[in-house]
Order: structure tokens, then C-alpha cells, then sequence
């Protein structure tokens, strides 16, 4: 009863896809409770392998999202298959993620959280960076307000709880769900991506980018704040980070820069 008037097509053909302006690749097994979503790298890459070639034979134009899992190894292959460039194969992780924490901060402090403002930065694995100091309630930053309600040793150490189970959401789901992994909150996030694209809204979304620089990374495709229009992957915003963040982002990163070097 939502009204929308599509035109939907299910099929097994990737010519099917021809002329796509944007693919979004769901493609891969999803974790069993227990497993890491590092684990999946052996048997997603052969997927990927297979939707990439299908996509640069029939879509040579897409703008590309990816969300399969290991994300951010993914996202590399898909673009070292496709060869398109870098500003048109993006992951979609950070949104999800951000969506969360917002959650996690909304419930504690009894507030929309179409009013809470969250980023992460990083890979979408367990050392993702929830950035602390640039989330806001409203514009007013959210250790202030938790500080408010709890004073600061009790906030710390609820921000640090909602920090850890941001990390560990996708764990949670997967760990509920027994058999698959979260599949509506990734969709939805994907969504904004794509709909920012479609609409050149040039929204800023946490989206996995190659980084040529940026964040002290060379080289590598991770999680930052990105602007989405008619152009891709158009503008990436840099944030000064201090030494703690700094030092959060590099484990992240390096974990990625590792699993990336695993692929063929
Ligand atoms: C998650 C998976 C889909 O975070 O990566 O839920």
C-alpha cells in the first residue's frame, strides 16, 4: 500500500542490466553467528569476481555500490575487475554504521534520531572508528549531553559502551538471526547512496572511497565522509583527527591494508 509505482524484474542474465546508471551488489554469503566478516573473503571474492565481469560487460557506465562482505575488500575488487574509475565504485558501510551509533545515542538520550548527527570513519570491521567528538545532538556535541545526565566518568563509560556495540551491530544481528545477516538496514542505507546520486542531492555519507591521501592513506579504498551527486564519489571532506583518533583510524586501516593483501 506504499504506492510507488516500479517496475521490477528478477533475472539471472547480466545483460538484463545493460545500461544501468547505477548497480548495487548485494552478491556473497552473508556470515554464519561466530564468523567475522573476514572470513568470507575467500568464497565472496569468486562472486565478486563473477558480478564485476558481468557488470563491466553490460553496464560500463554504472555508478557501483557495493555491500557484500569482507566490505572493503569487496569494493577493491570490484573496482580492480571492472576497471572503472575509482569515483564510480564505492562501498556502502559508513551509513549503516553512522545509522547505529545514531540509534544507540538516540534510545540513551530519549531523543529523534533524526536529530543525532553520528560518523564513522575507517573499514567496516570490528576496528571501525565511531567518531566521538564530531557527533552532535542538534549541533551540540554528544559527550555534552551525556555529560549532563551522567557527569563525565559515567558518561565516558557510556559512550564507550555504545561505541562498542556500534562495532559490533552487524555481530548482533548475525548472532540473532542464526542464518543471514542484517539485510534491511543495508538496503536502506544503500538507498540514500543511490538516491543522492540519482537526485545529484550531493549528500555527505560515510562511504568507502579510494583514498589517494586523503586521511594519511595512500592507496587504499576505507571509510570517510564523502559527497554523493551525479559525479560519484565527487569530493571527500577531510576532518583533523587528534592522536587518539589518528591512532584508531590506522589500526582500522591497517586491517584493511592487510585482508586487502590477501586477494589475488
Ligand atoms: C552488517 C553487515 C551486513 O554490518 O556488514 O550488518
Amino acid at each position: 500500500m506504499d504506492g510507488f509505482d516500479v517496475c521490477l524484474k528478477g533475472t539471472n542474465d547480466y545483460k538484463d542490466i545493460a545500461g544501468s546508471d547505477i548497480v548495487i551488489v548485494t552478491a556473497g554469503l552473508p556470515r554464519k553467528p561466530g564468523m567475522s566478516r573476514d572470513d568470507l573473503i575467500a568464497t565472496n571474492s569468486k562472486i565478486m569476481t563473477a558480478v564485476a565481469e558481468g557488470i563491466k560487460a553490460n553496464a560500463p557506465n554504472a555508478f557501483v555500490i557495493v555491500i557484500s562482505n569482507p566490505l572493503d575488500a569487496m569494493v577493491t575488487l570490484c573496482q580492480r575487475i571492472t576497471g572503472f574509475p575509482h569515483h564510480r565504485v564505492v562501498g556502502q558501510a559508513g551509513v549503516l554504521d553512522s545509522a547505529r551509533f545514531a540509534a544507540f545515542i538516540a534510545w540513551e538520550l530519549g531523543v529523534s534520531v533524526r536529530d543525532v548527527t553520528a560518523v564513522t570513519l575507517g573499514g567496516h570491521g570490528d576496528d571501525m572508528v565511531p567518531l566521538v567528538r564530531y557527533t552532535s545532538v542538534c549541533g551540540v556535541p554528544v559527550m555534552e549531553l551525556l555529560e549532563q545526565k551522567y557527569g563525565a566518568a559515567k558518561a565516558a563509560e557510556v559512550m564507550a559502551a555504545m561505541v562498542k556495540r556500534t562495532r559490533g551491530a552487524g555481530g548482533e544481528v548475525v548472532a540473532l538471526l542464526k542464518t543471514g545477516s542484517a539485510f534491511y538496514s543495508p538496503a536502506s542505507s544503500a538507498i540514500a547512496m543511490a538516491e543522492s546520486f540519482l537526485k545529484d542531492s550531493k549528500r555527505v555519507l560515510p562511504t568507502c572511497v579510494y583514498l589517494n591521501g586523503e586521511f594519511g592513506v595512500k592507496g587504499l579504498y576505507v571509510g570517510v565522509p564523502v559527497v554523493i551527486g551525479a559525479g560519484g564519489a565527487e569530493k571527500i571532506l577531510q576532518l583533523k583527527l587528534n592522536a587518539e583518533e589518528q591512532a584508531m583510524m590506522d589500526k582500522s586501516v591497517a586491517a584493511v591494508r592487510d585482508l586487502v593483501a590477501t586477494l589475488k
